[in-house]
């Protein structure tokens, strides 16, 4: 028996050849080069994308753009999508925009069209009010086309700026990010980078070497552990790609999808008025003794979990998300098990911009206090501590999303004032029995007030200090005193901290503040 094969219709071929174009779109810059990736442990952009966003629910855009460069022999090289692959999908059913970088296509280098494409999917997210994720994995602007990508890299900029503070934008960076190009993730809200196969820095170690002399490698330059420690400019590391992609589905489900929505509730079976006997037996006896403060934030928010932002960067203040009765809450906590828990300059940074980010998307605030002051010194006056403790000063004040602060040891000085106290519009603001509301601890407050009883009866100065001591612990080693002028609102039993919390959030759901008109504000940068 023969078969008969009836010849291809005019429509049939025109279908055929579409399919064709878009098989060979989505092979980007081929088969070699997506071998070459997988080498390098790098997935490729189709792949990320694939893994990021539900299955089934990315439609792309711009599949067919090509560049429109002829120098340098470019007119012969043309591959369908430029080196970027955009568009919008869903992450556990709630849209987003996306662009992901093709390093297989001339090293995902940006050209002028490429910088259309990323555009276009910025302008669609902030129209739709949805958030925008970029993976990024590029050799820079594209060389060949000169003043060109240059002008694509500031229309991306103008962008970023634009949304910020409108919808969400993460930018996760799973390869190089070199030059002017770092400018774009530095402007968004979240920065996400791979161990081992992400790089972000100005200029790369060949033009440090020439200009500096300074030997260096990408990895001790920009990798992903210098940028998560050392800079700060990395908000997550991720060990390789699927970490990172489960870490941004998971970052994305703490966040609403605009400035003017809420994010999701998660139900929990985890009960809101679950009491945890441990927290009365947290604080040590010794105010000298530290106590670790994740404790604390696991015990009280929903199923323990929380997503740490910035985790090994200035590690004596905790920033994070979780759920309090399945409801996005932003954390921020000093932690005693790290210089004390002290205020300074990188721990300032890193509140004041955690604060504005939920205070710009409307995810309250719970603010857990224990903290001895701010650190003194030349490297952090010279370094501008006046200015960056300002910062976070300035960012709880101006913050109307409900706050609730705890206070659960110390609470001296400038420092109190600026984690969340009731002047600064706190709303709701608890003590534990143990907390020591202050303008300083004990002993310091002793050596300033007596210094000279002190030094003129020598033998009688320990006597002396001893007992003025004990005086100044029951004035204001409690918090009494602040409770008593209504500073504070109620102390707490800590084993209750749980549920006085999410009690208080849900009084405060309402909570609606405006802040005087103005063009927009001049905080301390
Ligand atoms: C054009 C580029 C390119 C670029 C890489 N390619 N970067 N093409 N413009 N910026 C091409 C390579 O020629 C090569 O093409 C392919 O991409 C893969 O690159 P390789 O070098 O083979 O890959 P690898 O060894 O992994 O090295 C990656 C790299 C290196 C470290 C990124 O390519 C590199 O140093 N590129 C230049 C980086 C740079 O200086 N960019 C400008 C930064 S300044 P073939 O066809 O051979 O496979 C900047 C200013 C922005 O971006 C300012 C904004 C305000």
């Amino acid at each position: 028996m023969t078969t008969v094969f009836a010849p291809m219709s005019l429509q049939e071929k025109k279908i055929e050849r579409l399919v064709e174009r878009r098989a060979s779109a989505r092979l980007g810059g081929g088969e070699k080069r997506i071998e070459a990736q997988h080498a390098k442990g790098k997935l490729t952009a189709r792949e990320r994308l694939g893994k990021l966003l539900d299955a089934g629910s990315f439609e792309e855009f711009d599949m067919f753009v090509r560049h429109r460069c002829t120098d340098f022999g470019m007119d012969a090289q043309h591959f369908d999508g430029d080196g970027v692959v955009t568009g919008c999908g869903t992450i556990d059913g709630r849209p987003v925009y996306v662009f992901a970088q093709d390093f297989t296509v001339s090293g995902g280098s940006l050209s002028k069209t490429m910088a259309e494409k990323i555009c276009k999917v910025m302008d669609m997210a902030l129209r739709a009010g949805a958030p925008l994720i970029g993976l990024n994995d590029s050799g820079g602007a594209r060389i060949q086309e000169g003043v060109d990508a240059l002008a694509g890299y500031a229309e991306i900029f103008e962008r970023n700026i634009l949304s910020s503070g409108v919808i969400p934008q993460i930018s996760a960076i799973m390869g190089p990010c070199a030059g002017g190009a770092v400018y774009s993730p530095a402007l968004t809200d979240f920065t996400l980078m791979v161990k081992d196969t992400s790089y972000m820095f100005l200029t790369g170690p060949q033009v440090v070497k020439s200009v500096t002399g300074e030997t260096v490698t990408q990895e001790e330059l920009g990798g992903a552990s210098v940028h998560s420690a050392k800079s700060g400019v990395a908000h997550f590391s991720a060990a390789n790609e699927d970490e990172a992609i489960a870490t941004l589905r998971e970052l994305i489900g703490y966040l609403p999808q605009n400035n003017l929505s809420e994010a999701p509730a998660v139900p929990t079976e985890d009960p809101v008025s679950r009491v945890e006997d441990a927290l009365n037996e947290v604080i040590p006896d010794n105010p000298n003794k530290a106590y670790d403060m994740y404790g604390v934030i696991g015990s009280i928010v929903d199923d323990g979990k929380f997503l740490e932002v910035q985790r090994q960067f200035a590690r004596n203040i905790i920033v994070g998300f979780a759920h309090m009765g399945g409801r996005s809450v932003g954390i921020v906590a000093n932690q005693p098990a790290v210089l004390a828990g002290v205020l300074d300059i990188n721990a300032s940074r890193k509140a004041a911009r955690f604060v504005r980010f939920c205070d710009a998307f409307n995810i309250p605030l719970v603010t857990l206090v224990d903290v001895p002051g701010f650190l003194c010194g030349t490297q952090q006056e010279y370094g501008a501590i006046i200015t960056n403790g300002a910062k976070l000063l300035y960012a709880y004040g101006e913050a109307t999303v409900p706050k609730v602060t705890v206070t659960l040891r110390k609470s001296y000085g400038g420092a109190h004032i600026v984690m969340s106290c009731k002047q600064l519009r706190g709303d709701i603001n608890y003590a534990w029995p143990s907390a020591q509301i202050a303008v300083m601890g004990a002993e310091g407050a002793i050596n300033v007030l007596y210094a000279k009883e002190l030094k003129a009866d020598p033998a009688r100065a320990e006597e002396v200090f001893a007992e003025k001591k004990t005086e100044y612990e029951e004035l204001f080693s409690n918090p009494y005193r602040a409770a008593e002028r209504g500073y504070i609102d109620d102390v707490i039993e800590p084993r209750n901290t749980r549920f006085r919390v999410i009690r208080a959030l849900e009084f405060l759901q309402g909570k609606h503040q405006e802040l005087p008109a103005k063009k927009h504000d001049n905080l301390p940068l």
